[in-house]
């Protein structure tokens, strides 16, 4: 089964629209002959700046997550509506700083997901164990439960819109990646779950990435494996000069 690769830049809570927009027009015009599927994430606040920049090109925009109601007296949140408004077209749900920072948990990133599907967004469910959790040799185990909870009430034509992302905690802003071996390990029996949940040949189609200290000098060893099909980047997406080698990798 070839799936494509795809690389997303989770810029986190960086970068004015004026860096944002920088950043933005490097990209669009060294990954014009790129490759790969690509997303960049940037701040809400960014979103509008960077997507006028990357309308139209190969470059999807990202949001980094959203309320789980449509509208309503929910201060501080930010509406699939509104992020529809904007020209969104993927949302970061269920990442490792929202559920640990923010204690978000299954209940409601699976209310997210199922919302922004129905708003007919592509999203990425982020799943990673903490340090803890692998050392006690649950990892496997953390990751099952957070795929089955967050894909709940998620039907076998939507899934084709969501990727998963693998993102250990311990390897996110650490500079410890998993090896090679140990994120596949996991990607595989990802796809296990997805197998049991949507049969094997749609689990076979669906892009699993992994994110956690992606840099240029270990991309290509992590996506040379079977299951890994793209890489989150947190850190290396920052810049032009360490998100393209990553973004070109052969
Ligand atoms: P780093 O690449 O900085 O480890 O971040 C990974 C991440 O959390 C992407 O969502």
């Amino acid at each position: 089964m070839s799936r494509p690769y795809y690389i997303a830049g989770n810029w986190k809570m960086h970068k004015t629209r004026a860096e944002a927009a920088d950043l933005a027009k490097a990209l669009v015009t060294d990954l014009k002959d790129g490759k790969h599927k690509y997303l960049v994430a940037p701040s809400f606040t960014a979103l509008e700046t960077v997507g006028t920049i990357v309308k139209g090109t190969n470059i999807m925009l990202g949001a980094q997550d959203c309320a789980c109601e449509e509208q309503g007296a929910h201060t501080g949140e930010v509406s699939v509506l509104q992020l529809k408004d904007l020209g969104v077209q993927v949302i970061i749900l269920g990442h490792s700083e929202r559920r640990h920072i923010y204690k978000e948990d299954d209940l409601l990133i699976n209310k997210k997901v199922n919302l922004a599907l129905k708003h007919g967004f592509e999203v990425i469910l982020c799943v990673g164990e903490l340090l803890e959790e692998r050392e006690a040799g649950k990892a496997e185990a953390v990751c099952e439960r957070q795929t089955v909870e967050g894909l709940k009430g998620v039907s076998a034509g939507d899934i084709a819109r969501v990727t998963i992302a693998y993102e250990p905690v311990w390897a996110i802003g650490t500079g410890k990646t998993a090896t090679p071996e140990d994120a596949e390990a996991i990607h595989a029996h990802i796809r296990k779950v997805a197998a049991k949940l949507y049969g094997a040949d749609t689990a076979a189609k669906i892009l699993i990435q992994y994110g956690g200290s992606v840099k240029p000098d270990n991309a290509a060893a992590l996506m040379a494996k079977e299951n890994i099909d793209g890489a989150l980047v947190g850190g290396a997406a920052l810049k032009a000069d360490t998100f393209l080698p990553i973004a070109k990798f052969a």
